[in-house]
C-alpha cells in the first residue's frame, strides 16, 4: 500500500489547476443509463472512484471510454446502447456508495432493477431509505432480498410529489434521474441544492429532459418518453478548491486556484477570511494568501448547501489545530465524521470531542508523526496538518486519498511542498 511522506514547514506558492468535481462527475456518468445515445463528459477527474463507477456501469452494459490527457483535461465517452443487466452486484456496490445511484435510472428505463444495498461506511451507517421511499411514491414496488433492493415498475414509473424529510444529495439525484423518464410530472420538495445537483439538472435538460427550479429546494421534473445524448463539461471541484485554500491557510503563502468557482464556496470564504486568509476572485479562478501570523480561530457547523460542507470539515479542523485560540466545529450531516481527531492528536493537536462537536484549542506548532487515513476527506486533513507540521509525517492508507484527489502530491510539489509518494 502506498504511503505519503511530507516534510513539513514549506510555504505554498504558485498555481494549482482545480480538477472537475468527483461528486458531480459520478451522477453525470450514471445519467448515461437513461439513453441509448452517446454521453460525452469533459473535465472528468482521473480518480479511483471514477474508475470504480465505470466498472459498475460496464457490467450494466455501458461502454465507457476514458480518454486521459497529460496536458488538458480528461474526457469520458459513455454509451448504454442496450442495458445488458439490471443487477448491480454487491462486490462492486459495497466499494462505493455512489453506485447506488444506478437504481433510479435502471428502474426508469427497464422497469426493473436489482441493486445491492451499499451497507455502512466509515463515516456512518448512511441508510438509503429516502431513495426507496421516493421511488415507491413514483409507483415502484420494492422488496429486500438477500441484501439486494429488488425494484419493479411494470407499467413504468409515474410522476409524484415527494417531500424529503431532510436533505439528501444522493436521494435527490436518484429521483431526478428516475423522474426524467417517468410518466408525468414529479415535484421534489426540500431537495438538495448542491452545485452537483444543478449540474445534473442542467445535463438532464441538455439530454432533452425538463427539470425546473434548478438551484432551489423545489424541483419540478417533467418526464420524457426518451432522452438523447449530450456533450457536457464537469464543474470545478469546490471541495478540492476549499482543501487547497485551507492548506495555504495552514502553511502560509500565496496560491492561485485555476478554474476555481468562488461562487460555490459562499459559506466557506467568509470563514477562511475570518481565520486570516485573503481571498480574491481572479480572471482564472481565485487567489488565496496568508502572511505571517498564526490562523485566527473561527467556529463552523456543517450543513447542506449553501451551508458549510461536511466534506471540508476535517480539513478545516487541521487548519484550526494551529489557530491562535479555540474553535468549535460541529458536524450535523454524518454521525461518525471525526475519525481524523485521534490522528491529528498524534501530531500534537489539542481536540476534545463532545458528541457531534469538537473543541479545537490551537497549538503553536504540530509535530510530524506516522498517521493513518480513515476516509477520503480525513486523509487530506492529515496531509494539511503534515504540511504545516515540524518534521516528517507519513500518511498511511493513501488509497483513500486516491479516491478523490487527483495528482495531489504533484499539485502540492509544484507549489513548493516537500511531499512524496512512497511505493511499496
Ligand atoms: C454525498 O453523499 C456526497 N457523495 C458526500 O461526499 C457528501 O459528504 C454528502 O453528499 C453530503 O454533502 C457523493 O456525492 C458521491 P446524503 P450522499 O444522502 O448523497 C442520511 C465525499 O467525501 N441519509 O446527502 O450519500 C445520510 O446517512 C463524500 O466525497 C438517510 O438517512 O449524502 C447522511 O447522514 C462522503 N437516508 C445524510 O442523510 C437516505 O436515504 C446526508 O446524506 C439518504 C441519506
Amino acid at each position: 500500500m502506498d504511503r505519503i511522506l511530507i516534510r513539513g514547514g514549506a510555504r505554498l506558492s504558485g498555481a494549482i489547476h482545480i480538477s472537475g468535481a468527483k461528486n458531480a462527475a459520478l451522477p453525470l456518468m450514471v445519467a448515461s443509463l437513461l439513453t441509448d445515445e452517446t454521453l460525452t463528459l469533459r473535465n472528468v477527474p482521473d480518480l479511483a472512484d471514477i474508475g470504480q463507477l465505470s466498472s459498475i456501469l460496464s457490467v450494466l452494459g455501458v461502454a465507457a471510454d476514458f480518454q486521459r490527457s497529460e496536458t488538458a483535461t480528461h474526457t469520458m465517452v459513455l454509451r448504454a446502447k442496450e442495458i445488458a443487466s439490471t443487477t448491480a452486484p454487491y462486490d462492486l456496490v459495497r466499494r462505493m456508495r455512489a453506485s447506488f445511484l444506478v437504481l433510479g435510472p435502471l428502474l426508469a428505463r427497464m422497469g426493473e432493477a436489482r441493486v445491492s444495498l451499499p451497507g455502512g461506511c466509515a463515516i456512518g451507517p448512511r441508510p438509503v431509505d429516502l431513495h426507496l421511499k421516493g421511488l415507491e411514491a413514483m409507483g415502484a414496488t420494492i422488496a429486500l432480498e438477500d441484501g439486494y433492493v429488488v425494484a419493479s415498475a411494470k407499467g413504468g414509473l409515474k410522476g409524484a410529489r415527494f417531500a424529503f424529510p431532510f436533505v439528501s444529495v444522493g436521494a435527490t439525484e436518484n429521483l431526478m434521474m428516475a423522474a426524467s423518464l417517468a410518466k408525468g410530472t414529479t415535484i421534489l420538495e426540500n431537495a438538495a441544492r448542491e452545485p452537483e445537483i444543478a449540474e445534473l439538472g442542467t445535463l438532464l435538460n441538455l439530454m432533452g429532459g425538463r427539470v425546473e427550479g434548478i438551484g432551489t429546494s423545489t424541483l419540478t421534473i417533467t418526464g420524457a418518453a426518451r432522452l438523447g445524448g449530450a456533450d457536457f463539461a464537469v464543474v470545478a471541484d469546490r471541495i478540492e478548491t476549499g482543501t487547497f485554500a485551507m492548506a495555504v491557510g495552514a502553511t502560509g503563502g500565496e496560491v492561485e486556484l485555476l478554474g476555481a468557482r468562488p461562487d460555490h464556496l459562499g459559506a466557506v470564504i467568509p470563514v477562511l477570511e475570518k481565520t486570516g486568509l485573503t481571498i480574491a476572485a481572479t480572471n482564472q479562478g481565485m487567489r488565496v494568501k496568508r502572511n505571517g501570523a498564526r490562523p485566527k480561530p473561527a467556529d463552523i457547523t456543517t450543513e447542506p448547501y449553501p451551508g458549510f460542507p461536511t466534506d471540508l470539515q476535517a480539513q478545516f479542523m487541521a487548519l484550526m489545530a494551529t489557530a491562535d485560540g479555540t474553535a468549535q466545529i460541529s458536524e450535523t450531516i454524518f454521525e461518525n465524521r471525526f475519525m481524523h481527531v485521534p490522528e491529528l492528536a498524534r501530531m500534537g493537536a489539542n481536540i476534545e470531542v463532545n458528541g457531534q462537536t469538537a473543541i479545537v484549542s490551537g497549538v503553536e506548532r504540530l509535530k510530524g508523526a506516522p498517521v493513518m487515513a480513515t476516509d477520503l476527506r480525513a486523509s487530506v486533513s492529515l496531509v494539511i496538518a503534515g504540511l504545516a507540521a515540524e518534521g516528517d509525517t507519513i500518511v498511511n492508507r493513501v488509497y483513500h486519498l486516491d479516491r478523490g484527489f487527483e495528482r495531489l502530491e504533484k499539485k502540492l510539489t509544484a507549489c513548493g511542498a516537500d511531499i512524496t509518494r512512497l511505493k511499496d
